[in-house]
């Protein structure tokens, strides 16, 4: 394996995103580079519900942990996610989405099961929410560690549902008085493989996450996994065994892996994260994140996406700059959202420029040219589908490329030759319409 700061030159990166009746959004479609996304727009414009999209193409809740039903337009019955993404494999294309009957997924047009993106897609990311991850209860940094622990060893989720299903059923046999002792013993068994298969995964991770942290404008964390629960099979499931009166008294499980915490330390001072200023421990999480991204990188050998919400504006200029190095370094398309360009500006062509806002039919997604340029846009296409070509540009917005610019405006999508179709379905890259906006410098 090669170590955490190495350069990658392959990335996992989304091609084109469509959204469906997705929180704010009714319908919207954009196009994409392999190269960071600045997205910027005004408080509410729509700006995380987007990168949330993103998240959902990832197995559990997406980055705001949110109950199926919120994700739904209001008004609509089902939301839609799709993708067509690259990877070093090749090309390959997620559907997902939700109503009542609970979220379906497809990956390359069949349906598979949610723990399956793991193995597809690598998306990770960094929210406000999670700055109070230092001072919030063990459950949160324990999730943490296994969203980070699943992006390095895809299989942990399977490991960590089997060991919770035995959880759930030992806890009940607890409540319910059952004293079958060959059916604890069952279970305790069961959740001796499971649970040291957990532990070993998370050492592992953590391990990986220690060795792809550099010293640098990000402060190094010293990470550590603080469990109570010993290592094998074996003993794991002794020890259940030996509890059992204690469990049976408490009404429940008190030890093992699901008590797991992840122990952070902010190196340079050597104290406990929780006892960092606020500034370092948003230093911390990012530093975390990236470290991630950058284990994610040398183990699986392509850079995952990376989602950062609001996450340049509470840096200085000179760690903003550093952020931006680090995910061109990793060359991974980061999606970064911001109410001001002016944040991004140093990114400047490094960068595809998105524009949010709200619209009559929710929020809407504009390409835009980066600050520092006056007529040349690098966005490859924004279709949003429902709208003509023509309403894409306004003239609200200075940096918009207006339509009759000389070698921009709606030109034939070149995926489809302007058929709108591709193998009989909607075509991916313009949805059906036959036609991509293309500003100067474009495709
Ligand atoms: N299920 C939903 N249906 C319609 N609108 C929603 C839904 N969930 C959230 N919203 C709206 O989305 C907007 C917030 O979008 P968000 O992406 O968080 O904004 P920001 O650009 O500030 O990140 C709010 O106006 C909120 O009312
Ligand atoms: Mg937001």
């Amino acid at each position: 394996m090669r170590t955490g700061a190495d350069v990658t030159s392959t990335a996992l990166f989304l091609r084109n995103l469509t959204l469906t009746r997705f929180r704010s959004y009714t319908a919207a479609r954009i196009a994409l580079e392999r190269q960071p996304v600045v997205i910027t727009g005004a408080n509410g414009a729509g700006k995380t519900n987007l990168l949330e999209a993103v998240s959902m193409l990832s197995p559990g809740r997406g980055l705001r942990s949110a109950a199926g039903e919120d994700l739904v337009a209001t008004g609509a019955e089902a939301w839609h996610v799709a993708a067509l993404f690259d990877s070093p494999d090749g090309p390959h294309e997620i559907a997902t989405g939700g109503g009542a009957g609970g979220r379906q997924v497809t990956i390359d047009g069949k349906a598979a099961p949610q723990v399956a993106l793991a193995n597809v897609l690598r998306v990770l990311w960094l929210t406000p929410a999670m700055d109070r991850l230092w001072v919030a209860a063990p459950s949160e940094r324990r999730r943490f560690l296994d969203r980070i622990t699943m992006s390095l060893i895809p299989d942990h989720a399977e490991a960590a549902t089997g060991y919770e299903r035995s959880l759930r059923e030992r806890n009940r046999l607890i409540r319910d008085q059952i004293t079958d002792r060959a059916w604890f013993a069952a279970l305790e068994a069961r959740m001796g493989e499971t649970g040291a298969i957990l532990i070993a995964n998370r050492r592992r991770a953590v391990a990986q996450l220690a060795a792809a942290q550099v010293e640098g404008p990000f402060p190094v964390a010293d990470l550590a996994l603080e469990t109570d629960a010993p290592d094998t099979a074996a003993d794991l499931a002794s020890a259940l065994a030996e509890a059992r009166p204690r469990d049976i008294a408490a009404g429940r499980t008190l030890a093992g892996p699901h008590r797991d915490d992840l122990g952070v330390r902010y190196g340079a001072k050597d104290m406990p994260a929780r006892l960092a200023s606020t500034g370092e421990q948003k230093a911390l999480i990012l530093s975390i994140v990236l470290a991630n991204a950058r284990a994610v990188a040398a183990s699986s050998g392509a850079a995952p996406i990376l989602l950062l919400d609001e996450v340049a504006a509470h840096l200085d200029e000179e760690r903003r700059g550093a952020l931006f190095e680090a995910v061109l370094t990793l060359g991974a398309q980061a999606w970064m959202t911001g109410t001001e360009t002016a944040l991004f500006a140093s990114l400047g062509e490094r960068a595809q420029w998105l524009e949010i806002r709200e619209g009559e039919r929710g929020s809407e997604i504009r390409a835009r040219n980066h600050p520092g340029r006056a007529s040349v846009g690098r966005a490859k296409g924004i279709c949003p589908s429902g709208t003509g070509a023509s309403e894409m540009t306004e003239k609200a917005n200075p940096d918009a490329v207006p339509p009759g610019t000389p070698g921009s405006g709606e030109n034939i999508c070149s995926r489809c030759g302007g058929t709108g179709k591709v193998d009989g379905k909607d075509c991916p890259e313009c949805g059906g319409t036959g036609k991509v906006v293309t500003p100067i410098g474009g495709a």
